[in-house]
Parts: C-alpha cells; structure tokens; sequence
C-alpha cells in the first residue's frame, strides 16, 4: 500500500492532467461554435426576402379611394406606409440579415392587420373596424412602433399630428357608415 501523502501527489496530478485536457476540448467546442456562427451568418447574407414595392397608387389606396386630405396622406405616408401599404421604402440596413428578415416580417405582420393601399377593397364592417383600431392605436401611441420611430425620427407623431389622425379616421368613420352602412 501507498502512503497517503503518495495518493494524494497522484490524486493531485490526475486532477490537473483532467483540466488541462478539459480546457482544450472547451476551446477546441468554442472554436468551432464562432467559426459555424460566422459561416451561417455569411451564408444567410445570400437569403434576400421578397421586397414590397409598389410604387404607383392603385384605386383602392385610402388617398384616392376616400380622397384623404393631403396632410393626412403626408402622415400616414411618413409613419405608417412602411409597414402598412403595398410600397416600403426601405433603409440601408434591409441589405444585411438577419435584419432584412425581421423587416420583412414587419410588414407582412403590418399588411395583413392593415393595408392602405388596399382599402377600397375592404368590406365596410371591415373598414370601420380598422378606422376604429386606428383611432385606438394612435389616440394611445401604439403606433408607430416604438422600434420603427427610434431610428425614424420622422415618423414620430406630434401631438396635433395624432389629432389630426384620429379626427380624419373618426370623420371617414361617420361617412362611411353613413354612406355605405346598409351595405354590409
Ligand atoms: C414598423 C412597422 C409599423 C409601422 C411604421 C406602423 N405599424 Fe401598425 N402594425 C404593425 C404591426 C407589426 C402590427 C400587428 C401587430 C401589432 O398589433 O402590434 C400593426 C398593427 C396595427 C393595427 C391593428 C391593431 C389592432 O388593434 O389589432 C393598426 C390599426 C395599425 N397598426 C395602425 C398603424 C398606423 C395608423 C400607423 C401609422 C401612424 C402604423 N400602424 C405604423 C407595424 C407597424
């Protein structure tokens, strides 16, 4: 039998041997994790999502379909078109992914909820139904997104720009259901 401070001298060494060994694996694995980020995140650059640009205003665009007043057109061009129209005009930085992805979802997210230049195709409950949620989300500052209006200045809403809006859909509202409310 070996004396203890014998076991304990190869006890000590096998323990260090082990981190020695570990610590390479450790930095073999995290090598090769960045070097896979990297070729999946250069890999991903070639994915280009289909682009949403339309840019000639169709009939059933709100402007032509319920002629909006010019500076309405003006607001709801700046902080809401890009998201909620069949035309994004899109920054820099859709040439870069993941970016132009989480863009991409925006608007489709953003049209299908809502879509300006569709409208006039609208039937009338859902017409009035999206004048209502758009005097909500405005009244409320839900929109513009905060993520969108932190990079586009532009598109943040004054308060008599947010008036303006909710007067215009609470206005359109009454016409429409005036006009067209047998209709349904
Ligand atoms: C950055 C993109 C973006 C912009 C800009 C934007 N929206 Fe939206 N909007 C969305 C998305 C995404 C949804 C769906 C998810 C949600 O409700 O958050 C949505 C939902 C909505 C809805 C439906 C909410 C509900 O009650 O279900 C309305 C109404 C709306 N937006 C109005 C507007 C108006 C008006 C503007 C401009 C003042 C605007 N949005 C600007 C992305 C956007």
């Amino acid at each position: 039998m070996k004396s203890f401070p014998e076991t304990a001298n190869i006890i000590q060494q096998r323990f260090l041997l082990c981190t020695y060994i570990s610590n390479i694996m450790v930095k073999k694995a995290l090598k090769w994790i960045f070097l896979s980020l990297a070729i999946a995140l250069v890999a991903i650059q070639f994915y280009r999502p289909a682009r949403n640009e339309n840019p000639t205003t169709t009939a059933n665009d709100i402007a032509i379909a319920y002629q909006t007043p010019q500076e309405v057109t003006q607001v709801l061009h700046k902080a809401c078109y890009d998201c909620h129209s069949n035309n994004t005009k899109y920054p820099w930085y859709n040439n870069i992914q993941p970016v132009a992805l989480w863009l991409a979802d925006h608007v489709k997210e953003g049209k299908e909820e809502l879509n300006f230049s569709e409208f006039g195709s609208f039937t009338t409950k859902r017409k009035l139904k999206k004048l209502k949620e758009i005097v909500e989300e405005v009244e409320e500052s839900e929109m513009p997104l905060e993520s969108y209006t932190w990079i586009h200045n532009e598109a943040k809403l004054t308060a008599a720009e947010r008036q303006l809006i909710v007067e215009w859909a609470k206005a359109l509202s009454l016409k429409i259901s005036m006009q067209e409310g047998g209709a349904q």
